[in-house]
């Protein structure tokens, strides 16, 4: 309100301003232009009075009859305008004059006023009209007849033109400025609500809706502006404005924590060994989070403990469970944990993925709380603590934790070394306070969290989600503003940290066009063929079913599609002998089968469906084969294969389809961005790509490299580390303080 007025005046004030000079200057020109029209209406009025007295006027001059002349003068001269009337002799002498003729009059003078001429006269009693008229007499001159009109009408009338002048101006200029604001005001609106729409994606890069039309030609420079603008808060988060490569990495860890030592705890091992016929094979998972994590470690060294889940794990590692990897390259140390079957049932497939993981996505499968999934759980998370324990080479490392695994870990390891720097990461969505109530060892999981120095989501709105939920259901302090929460008399910082991958740099496997030409030829397609991809985990938060349905819907409203576009879905098996997963298996099969049925023919199979496993070369080389990459994820905490497909596309083509519900959509706004429940919306979305020009693919995948390679996994984890290096400096001051004063460390709440 004080925001619109403050502004009202300031536009305003210039224009009343601007409005009063311009009075200022019509005003004289009005009064010289009516005192002129005055002037010549007097004169004609002159004239008509002068002709008409001009016979008996001579004929009584002529007569010499006086008494006649000045009664008939006197009786003219009472009109209320003329003020006087006099006659002059032709030798300028003043014959007879009216009552109130004024003293100044002069014959000689007023005779110098050529035929028709009139004059005004500044007289001390005010202005007065002066005509004359020559009398004659079949030719001769026989004196002159003054008319003299009182001009102090004309006075009057002037100031009220002036007055009507200024107060119209004033009206005028309300006017002006009331529809100016007014104006101003909706298109103002209207370019904020432009403007909005457009950076949040919708109505330049959504499919449906349009940007306004002249925004349009804004619309590349407003998205590299807010880049910049995101660019510089970044970086100002960061702290350090650097280019993130392992290198800087390592060099943040050997200036800012003094090269401390780094143990990093996940469930999922970086490392798989295998018994194959051949021998012993090592596989990397199908998980984002190792692949994020993992160039991490390389980076920094440390010590990495996850459970050992291959069948040949236990055969490559020393008596205490450790090995160096990445095989062949040694740069960090894994360090496995054996868990029993019962363990892993209840800790892994129980609680983490039939508890926490549908409770925490919101993706319509029904929550499994079980009491014994829960002892599983705590006792696994107890054992981890213990790993990291006896890991620890010093009383204060810095612990990576990763994962809705280990809710309760960072507590635990609190306990055993309260000293440490904890930095915790849930890599999934964290719900809203109600849907997590349904937990019940909500109360456990927040406390267990509350160990951590930092803990960190995806997305803000993740992180805000968890304190409230720590609002609802715990006692203890929140600073919203800093995102802190006290508890316990320590102080956990909640951060969003969104996740990425590791840029790759130099080269990068085939090229592009040899990609396309071997899976073109693996699959049979014709050379021009177009191609969709999907890679995931085989899980249903990724929207795998809905995505199908919506080629098949391509399909039905774009027919000219059918055998010139096929749709491969790489699905690596997750989880699969929990029922809903098998379940989700059966749907997933089902769909594919009965596209492929209703749109195929011999020799051309529009859904090819490959559930098995695939090396990240093989992936690669799809996602470059690819003219699409679908990722419709129902709910997702940041997805990183989004970022996979960008950042293989070293030919700047290709259009990615991402889920509005994936962490990734806040960042990757030069995606086609859908809402995977809108079967027809992704259906129009895939139909634009396939169609979409070659400039606009590049024009949106070049901005979309750039943004990925910038905001890589390096930052990602340097702005953690860097935050826990001021945490730890902060925590050694205030140590000292303490310990100058007598006061236990462990008392110390550090802000
Ligand atoms: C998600 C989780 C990861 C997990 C991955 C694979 O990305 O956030 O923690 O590793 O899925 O699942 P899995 O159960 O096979 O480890």
């Amino acid at each position: 309100m004080v925001r619109s007025l403050r502004l009202s005046l300031r536009f305003l004030l210039p224009l009343a301003l601007a409005m009063l000079a311009l009075a200022y200057v019509a005003v004289p020109l009005v009064d010289s232009l009516t005192l002129r029209w005055f002037m010549r209406d007097l004169d004609t009025r002159a004239g008509v009075i002068g002709r008409a007295l001009e016979e008996p006027v001579l004929d009584a001059v002529e007569g010499q009859a006086w008494t006649r002349l000045d009664a008939q003068l006197e009786r003219v001269a009472g009109d209320e305008r003329l003020l006087a009337l006099a006659v002059c002799s032709p030798d300028g002498q003043m014959l007879r004059k009216t009552r109130l003729t004024p003293p100044e009059l002069n014959c000689r003078s007023a005779q110098q006023l050529r035929e028709g001429e009139s004059q005004m006269l500044p007289l001390p009693r005010g202005p007065v009209h002066l005509a004359t008229l020559a009398l004659k007499r079949d030719g001769v001159n026989a004196g002159t007849l003054l008319l003299v009109h009182d001009m102090s009408f004309i006075e009057r009338r002037s100031q009220d033109t002036r007055r009507y002048v200024i107060v119209l101006f004033a009206v005028l200029g309300m006017l002006l400025a009331l529809i100016a604001m007014l104006v101003a005001h909706m298109s103002w609106r209207g370019w904020v609500a432009g403007v909005r729409a457009m950076l949040k994606g919708e109505g330049v890069i959504r499919p449906f809706s349009h940007p306004r039309p002249e925004l349009q030609p804004l619309v590349g420079d407003l998205r590299s502006l807010l880049r910049d603008m995101e660019r510089e808060r970044r970086s100002a988060d960061a702290g350090v404005a650097v280019n993130w490569t392992p290198e800087a990495l390592r060099r943040l860890l050997h200036d800012q924590l003094r090269g401390d030592e780094i143990l990093l705890v996940s469930n999922r091992e970086p490392y798989i060994h295998v018994k194959a016929a051949g021998g012993i094979e090592v596989q990397r998972p199908a998980s984002g989070l190792v692949t994020a994590v993992e160039p991490v470690m390389r980076a920094c060294s440390g010590t990495w403990i996850a459970h050992g889940s291959g069948s040949a794990d236990r055969d490559v590692v020393d008596s205490r469970g450790r090995l160096r990897v990445p095989p062949g390259e040694q740069s960090y140390t894994l360090r496995r944990i054996w868990l029993t079957k019962a363990e892993e049932r209840g800790y892994y497939y129980g609680f983490a993925n039939e508890g926490l993981w549908p409770l925490c996505h919101i993706a319509h499968v029904r929550p499994v709380f079980r009491d014994e999934d829960w002892r599983q759980y705590r006792r696994v998370n107890e054992r981890f603590a213990d790993a990291v324990a006896q890991e620890a080479k010093t009383d204060d490392p810095v612990v990576l934790i990763q994962d809705y695994h280990f809710a309760l870990l960072p507590r635990m390891v609190r306990e055993r070394l309260p000293r440490a720097t904890i930095i915790t990461f849930w890599h999934i969505p964290w719900p809203n306070p109600e849907s997590f109530g349904i937990c019940p060892w909500r109360a456990e999981i927040l406390e267990g969290l509350l160990g951590s120095t930092i803990l960190g989501f995806h997305t803000r709105y993740h992180g805000h989600n968890f304190l409230e939920a720590v609002d609802r259901f715990l006692e203890a302090r929140i600073e919203y503003d800093d995102s802190t929460v006290s508890f316990g008399g320590r102080l956990t910082r909640v951060e969003s940290f969104p996740i990425s991958i590791a840029w790759p740099e130099g080269t990068t496997g085939r090229p592009v066009e040899e990609c396309r030409a071997s899976v073109v030829a693996r699959f049979g397609l014709p050379e021009n063929h177009l191609v969709g991809l999907g890679v995931d985990r085989l899980d249903y938060t990724k929207g795998i079913v809905e995505r199908l349905l919506a080629v098949e819907r391509l399909f039905e409203l774009y027919p000219q599609w059918i055998g010139r576009f096929t749709f491969i879905q790489i699905a690596a098996p997750s989880r699969s002998s929990l029922e809903e997963y098998q379940r989700f298996e059966a749907q997933v099969r089902a769909a594919a089968a009965r596209i492929n049925a209703r749109f195929g023919e011999a020799g051309y199979e529009p859904v090819r469906l490959l559930i098995e496993h695939h090396s990240s070369v093989s992936v690669n080389e799809h996602y470059r084969a690819a003219d699409v990459c679908v990722v419709t994820s129902l709910h997702d905490g940041m997805n990183l294969v989004a970022k996979e497909y960008i950042a293989a596309r070293e030919d700047d083509r290709g259009v990615l389809i991402l889920s509005q519900f994936a962490g990734a959509a806040r960042e990757l706004h030069e995606a086609l961005i859908v809402n995977p429940y809108h079967i027809e919306e992704v259906a129009e979305a895939l139909n634009r790509a396939l169609g979409m020009p070659a400039e606009e693919q590049r024009e949106r995948m070049v901005s979309l490299r750039r943004l990925v390679r910038e905001f890589n996994v390096y930052r990602w984890a340097g702005r953690m580390l860097l935050e826990a290096a001021r945490v730890r400096q902060r925590e050694r001051i205030s140590a000292r303080i303490g310990e100058s004063q007598g006061v236990s460390r462990d008392a110390i709440v550090l802000k």
